[in-house]
């Protein structure tokens, strides 16, 4: 099933076209990557996906819906697709506990005072974390566990979707590995779909069962991940490759305390 549908997306910031006729679909259960250089417009296309923003035309469907991008998404749709940001030390409040936080958001969702301490303690055992972490502040938590903290925050409204956008980027290569297998096993076991949005092609490649390459605004491939990397069409996305060659891929075996 298509989750997510996006048709002909355009967006201009003055003399920049950010996103030029932009079209992808997601489907159920798993991962579209998004790769592409700092400035391809992979921010601006998460931002009308999560309907923050209104492009200058194109059109939106989620789960089969469709949306109105730049107007609040009704909360069912809102509850569905959920933001896992690049930087949760950013967005977790530095002034609350985690458990504020967490209220916050499911009061903000509508889900009941009675449900709020199970619903928490089940959205950090989904991220592997104990319920002690209710009681922490985020200067206090690593970047891994701010991280596991946000994804805990977006499981809250059990959505369909995670929007990852650089969410590993800010973090270690051996604390991504973890957080890239909390994601993973997510996904294997809530059947969630992730569209997880990288510049880095080696942890896109590892997470995504297909893959879109954006360009200065433009789609300039998009497939299955083992299509576009045993042949890229593009001269773009042979340039990303080259570049992932020489860094290492991450290492999801290893085990450490984050
Ligand atoms: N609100 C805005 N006003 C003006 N220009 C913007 C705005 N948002 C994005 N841009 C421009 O649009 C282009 C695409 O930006 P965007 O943030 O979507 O790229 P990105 O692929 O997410 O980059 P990065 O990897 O650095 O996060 C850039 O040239 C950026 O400067
Ligand atoms: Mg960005």
């Amino acid at each position: 099933m298509t989750i997510i549908e996006v048709a002909h997306l355009t967006q201009r910031f003055g003399a920049t076209l950010a996103l030029d006729d932009v079209s992808l679909m997601a489907h159920e259960g798993r991962t579209l990557g998004i790769v592409g250089e700092s400035g391809s417009g992979k921010s601006t296309l998460v931002r009308a996906v999560l309907g923050l923003q209104r492009p200058d035309s194109g059109t939106l469907h989620v789960l089969g819906r469709p949306v109105d991008m730049g107007r609040r998404m009704p909360r069912d749709l809102r509850r569905a697709v959920q933001l896992v940001p690049q930087d949760p030390k950013h967005t977790l409040n530095p002034a609350r506990t985690v458990r504020s936080s967490l209220w916050f958001h499911m009061a903000a969702q509508g889900i009941p005072r009675s449900e709020r301490q199970s619903r928490a303690a089940d959205v950090l055992a989904m991220v592997a974390l104990t319920p002690e972490y209710l009681h922490a502040y985020p200067n206090e938590l690593s970047g891994g566990l701010a991280q596991r903290i946000a994804i805990a925050r977006a499981l809250l409204g059990d959505p369909k979707i995670l929007v990852c956008d650089e969410a590993v980027s800010a973090l270690d290569k051996g604390v991504q590995a973890q957080v890239l297998n909390v994601l993973s096993d997510l996904q294997r076991e809530r059947r969630l779909s992730i569209v997880f949005v990288s510049h880095d092609l080696a942890v896109v490649e590892h997470m995504s069962d297909e893959i879109t390459v954006l360009r200065s605004g433009r789609v300039v491939e998009s497939g299955p991940t083992t299509d576009i990397l045993r042949d890229p069409a593009d001269p773009y996305t042979a340039e990303l490759l080259a570049a992932r060659h020489a860094t290492s891929r991450p290492e999801t075996e290893q085990s450490c305390v984050l």
